[in-house]
């Protein structure tokens, strides 16, 4: 009764909205880890604190990940006499707080999954009709991170549903990332912006360059469809908003030349970096490619400006992100199948970007360059530069202005 009466007061407090209330929250876009990709539903509590373990022992959290992400299946098939959510007890004996504190005590952030609908995905308990109630239990539990999905929503209106949610978890008073994950159904980057701090912008990524859709079956996006999706929507993305073109796959199997490629261009479309492999048992190449901390940096600049396609030549193309201090990041991206010969003069191209109003200019002002995947020099934008970029692989360049 007195959790009920809590509930209705503080949902006639009249509201800011979530950018307001959270000023400080996902200024730049999140970085963690998620369990999905990997575990699916087959998840417990050993198991995500030994993640969790791992994402400090392997230099993870040093290179700027927090969040410990735990995604559907945590739940027991029912809620409880009063009506509040709970934890599979055999995946999760000790409770759903006591692992979040076990992650606070590793000096993380804390993640957790939901549904706008009346079940999650895999046939949980939706947060439908019980978004306040759900919020204070987040809080209570330490949850610092909710995904919320979009599954079994017959009938729900998006942008009223995540408002909802979005207000419940506003009036814990507990600054928590909010990510919207209605599969860009609904053009969410369109009223994002004021109910949450990240929006998928598209169905699940699949671990391919190139997924074939299949008309009599459900498919997953490969990451070269993902960038295309993601691509027209840079001007939705800022501070403590952002296109959300899914979870990692990198170290889940591709090449490393398409690891190199799907962490690069998520840096230059300055996307969430939410790893989705198993960080018990990662290759040095994947610790590699996952703790770069020059591509890191790309993804994590203050400015917030996602990156612009601004060139494509018989599928070489060029991207570029402005960057704070004047200087900027270039990625050629090699899509083809076959190698492919690149010849750029700097001094050719004056690249103007009409939504941040900066101007890439070697005419007018000098860059060095340094290879963020070789950590070399690459000369300055005096020169041409001249390279040869193997399929699916990039040359990412971090401009440095003299
Ligand atoms: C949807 C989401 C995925 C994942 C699953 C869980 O497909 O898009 O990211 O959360 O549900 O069931």
């Amino acid at each position: 009764m007195k959790r009920i009466f809590i509930v209705t007061l503080l949902i006639v407090v009249s509201l800011p909205t979530y950018a307001q209330r959270n000023k400080s929250l996902a200024l730049t876009p999140p970085m963690g880890w998620n369990s999905w990709n990997t575990f699916g539903t087959n998840i417990n509590e050993k198991l995500i604190k030994e993640v969790a373990d791992a994402m400090v022992s392997s230099g993870m959290k040093a290179a700027g990940y927090k969040y410990i992400i735990i995604d559907d299946g945590w739940e027991a098939h029912h809620r409880d006499a009063h009506q509040d959510l709970v934890a599979d007890p055999k995946k999760f004996p000790h409770g759903i707080k006591a692992l979040a504190d076990y992650i606070h005590s590793l000096g993380l952030k804390f993640g957790i999954y939901n549904c706008a609908g009346t079940m999650t995905c895999a046939r949980y308990p939706g947060g439908r009709g019980h978004e306040y109630e759900d919020a204070l239990t987040y809080a209570q539990w330490g949850v610092d991170y909710l995904k919320y999905d979009w599954c079994y929503t017959k009938g729900i209106n998006p942008e009223e549903a995540y408002l909802t949610m979005s207000k419940a978890l506003r009036v814990t008073h507990r600054p928590i990332v909010f990510s919207l994950c209605d599969w860009g159904f609904d053009k969410p980057w369109v009223w994002g912006k004021s109910v949450g701090n990240l929006w998928r912008v598209s169905n699940d990524i699949g671990k391919g360059w190139y997924i074939k859709p299949n008309p009599h079956k459900w498919t997953p996006l490969g990451i070269s469809q993902i960038i295309d999706i993601d691509a027209p929507l840079r001007q939705y993305a800022g501070p403590g908003h952002w296109n959300d073109p899914d979870m990692l796959e990198v170290g889940n199997g591709l090449p490393v030349n398409e690891d190199r490629a799907h962490f690069s261009m998520w840096a230059m479309l300055a996307a969430p970096l939410i790893a989705g492999n198993d960080l018990r048992h990662m290759s040095k190449e994947t610790v590699s490619v996952l703790t770069n901390k020059g591509v890191i940096a790309v993804d994590q600049d203050s400015l917030g400006i996602q990156g612009l396609r601004y060139q494509v030549n018989d599928s070489l193309e060029t991207w570029v992100k402005p960057l704070e201090h004047g200087n900027w990041a270039v990625c050629f991206l090699n899509r083809a199948s076959a190698p492919k010969k690149l010849k750029f003069n700097w001094k050719d191209h004056t690249i103007t970007d009409t939504l941040s109003h900066r101007i890439l200019d070697a005419n007018k002002s000098k860059y060095t360059l340094r290879n963020l995947w070789t950590n070399k020099s690459e000369g300055t934008t005096s020169r041409t530069l001249k390279a040869e970029i193997p399929s699916h692989d990039v040359l990412m360049l971090y401009l440095k202005k003299k």
